[in-house]
C-alpha cells in the first residue's frame, strides 16, 4: 500500500520549497481565502472525508487546505503521473487534516496504488479531475458508494466520461460538472490552457512563437484559448476541427481552417486540444517538416499516436528536458513534449494554469462541495449542473477582490426582462 508522500520523500528542503510555492499561490487566490474564512467559522465539512485526485501543485494544495480548514479529513493523490510537484505534495501532507499520496513520475501501477490509498480513507465526497477516482470506486470498491454523498468533476473529459457512465446506468452517485460552469470553463479552459500551454512549450523548447505556423487541433474552449494566445504572440494559426459550427467560428475569427492531413505539411508547432484520440497519426508524421514540435493539451495522452511514431522512428532520444526527439529514416526529427501528456502540467518546467484562473475554478469546487454537504440528499445519482447561484457567488467574490463594481437591475428592468407582454 502506498505511504503518504512525507514517508516516501522526507527532505526539509522539499517541504520548505513546497510551502513557499503554496504561500505565493495563497496570496493570489482571494476567492479561496474568502471561502476559507467562512469555512473556518462554520466548519461545514466536519465529519466528512474528501478524497481528491487532481494535479497536485500549489493551487490545488490551497483548495485542499481550504477544505481541511472547513473541518474535512482530506486525502489526495495525482490525476496524471507527470503533473505532481513533489515539494508541494510534501508541504500539503504536512497540513493538518490532509494526507497526500501524490508523487511525480509514478508508473501505471503506482498511480493506481496511490488512488487506492486515497480510497482507503473511505471518502464521503470525491473531487476528481478526469474521472479516475470515481471510476476506480465504481469498479473496485462499490461498497463505499452507499456512504458517498456525491462528487465534483473538474475537466471536460471527466464530465464526458461521467455522462457516458450515467447513460449506461453505471453512475451510482451524484456528480457536479464543475467544468461546465461559466466561472470555470470560460476562464480556465480558454485563458488558463491558452496561457499555460504556450508558456510551457516556449520554456521547454526555448523557441519563439513569432513567425511560426501553429496548428491547433480542436476549436473548443481550450483550442480557442490556445489559438488566440498564439495569434497574440504573432504566430500564424491553422485550426483543425470535425464540428462544422466550431470550424466556421474559427474561420470567421480569421484563422486558416483545414484538415490535419493538409495542416501536417505546414505546421512548425502542433497543439492538440480535442479530448479525442488519434488526432495526429502515422500519415501525418510522414508529411511533417524536420524539427516540428508536437504537444498535447487535452486531458489524456491519446491525441498523438506515439506508438506509431515510435515504430516509424529509426532513433529516439531526449533532445531537451521534457522533449523527446524521434528521428525518421530520411533524417527528419519530430519532437514530442511531455510524452504527449498535458503539456501545461507535465513538462519539467510546467506550472499549470495561472494562479488567478485556478482560484476561480477551485472556488467553484469549494462551493460545490459545500452544496453536497448541505443539500446532497436532494440530488439523484447522475451528472448535475452546479446551481447557477453558486457560480454567481464565486463571480461576486472575485469582482469584489478585483475592486470592480457593476450595475444592478432596477425593479422596472427586472419586471421588463421577465415579462412577455411588452412588444412593439
Ligand atoms: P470542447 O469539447 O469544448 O472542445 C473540443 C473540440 O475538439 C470540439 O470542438 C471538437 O469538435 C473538437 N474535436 C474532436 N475531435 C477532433 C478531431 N479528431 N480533430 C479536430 N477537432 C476535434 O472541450 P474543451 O473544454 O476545449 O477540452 C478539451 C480537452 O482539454 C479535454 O480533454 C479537457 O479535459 C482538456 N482540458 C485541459 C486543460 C489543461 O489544463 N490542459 C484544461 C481544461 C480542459
Amino acid at each position: 500500500m502506498t505511504a503518504p508522500i512525507s514517508q516516501q520523500l522526507s527532505d526539509a528542503d522539499l517541504l520548505e520549497d513546497g510551502q513557499r510555492k503554496m504561500e505565493w499561490a495563497r496570496q493570489h487566490m482571494p476567492i479561496l481565502e474568502s471561502l476559507r474564512e467562512d469555512f473556518e467559522r462554520s466548519q461545514p465539512f466536519a465529519g466528512e472525508v474528501i478524497g481528491m485526485a487532481m494535479h497536485v501543485e500549489a493551487k490545488t494544495a490551497i483548495l485542499a487546505e481550504t477544505l481541511a480548514a472547513g473541518g474535512a479529513e482530506v486525502a489526495i493523490t495525482g490525476c496524471n503521473p507527470l503533473s505532481t510537484h513533489d515539494d508541494v505534495s510534501v508541504a500539503l501532507d504536512a497540513v493538518e487534516g490532509v494526507t497526500s499520496y501524490a508523487k511525480r513520475g509514478v508508473d501505471g501501477d503506482e498511480y493506481y496504488e496511490a488512488m487506492e490509498a486515497v480510497i482507503g480513507h473511505e471518502p464521503t465526497i470525491t473531487v476528481d479531475d478526469g474521472g479516475d477516482l470515481v471510476f476506480a470506486i465504481h469498479e473496485e470498491y462499490p461498497e463505499l458508494i452507499e456512504t458517498i454523498v456525491g462528487g465534483c468533476e473538474e475537466t471536460t473529459t471527466g464530465v464526458h466520461r461521467l455522462r457516458a457512465m450515467a447513460d449506461d446506468g453505471e453512475l451510482d452517485y451524484p456528480m457536479f460538472a464543475v467544468n461546465d460552469t461559466p466561472m470555470k470553463r470560460l476562464f480556465d479552459n480558454v485563458h488558463g490552457t491558452g496561457e499555460s500551454s504556450l508558456a510551457s512549450i516556449a520554456m521547454t523548447t526555448n523557441l519563439a512563437w513569432a513567425g511560426k505556423t501553429v496548428v491547433v487541433a480542436g476549436f473548443g474552449y481550450c483550442g480557442k484559448g490556445v489559438a488566440r494566445k498564439a495569434d497574440g504572440q504573432n504566430a500564424n494559426v491553422i485550426v483543425t476541427e470535425v464540428e462544422p459550427r466550431r470550424a466556421l467560428e474559427a474561420h470567421m475569427e480569421g484563422y486558416d481552417v483545414k484538415p490535419m492531413h493538409e495542416a501536417a505539411a505546414e505546421g512548425d508547432v502542433f497543439i492538440t486540444t480535442t479530448g479525442n484520440r488519434d488526432v495526429i497519426v502515422a500519415d501525418h508524421f510522414d508529411q511533417m517538416d524536420d524539427g516540428v514540435v508536437l504537444a498535447n493539451a487535452g486531458h489524456f495522452d491519446v491525441e498523438i499516436d506515439l506508438d506509431a511514431l515510435g515504430e516509424k522512428a529509426v532513433d529516439s532520444y531526449e533532445a531537451r528536458d521534457g522533449m523527446q526527439a524521434y528521428e525518421m529514416d530520411d533524417g527528419r526529427r519530430i519532437h514530442v513534449l511531455a510524452e504527449g501528456r498535458l503539456v501545461n502540467l507535465a513538462t519539467p518546467v510546467s506550472l499549470g494554469h495561472p494562479v488567478e484562473v485556478m482560484d476561480q475554478s477551485f472556488g467553484v469546487q469549494a462551493v460545490s462541495v459545500r452544496e453536497l454537504v448541505e443539500h446532497g440528499e436532494e440530488y439523484d445519482a447522475g451528472v448535475h449542473d452546479v446551481p447557477d447561484e453558486l457560480d454567481e457567488e464565486v463571480a461576486k467574490i472575485k469582482l469584489e477582490a478585483e475592486g470592480v463594481d457593476i450595475d444592478a437591475l432596477s425593479d422596472e428592468q427586472e419586471e421588463y426582462m421577465n415579462s412577455w407582454q411588452h412588444g412593439t
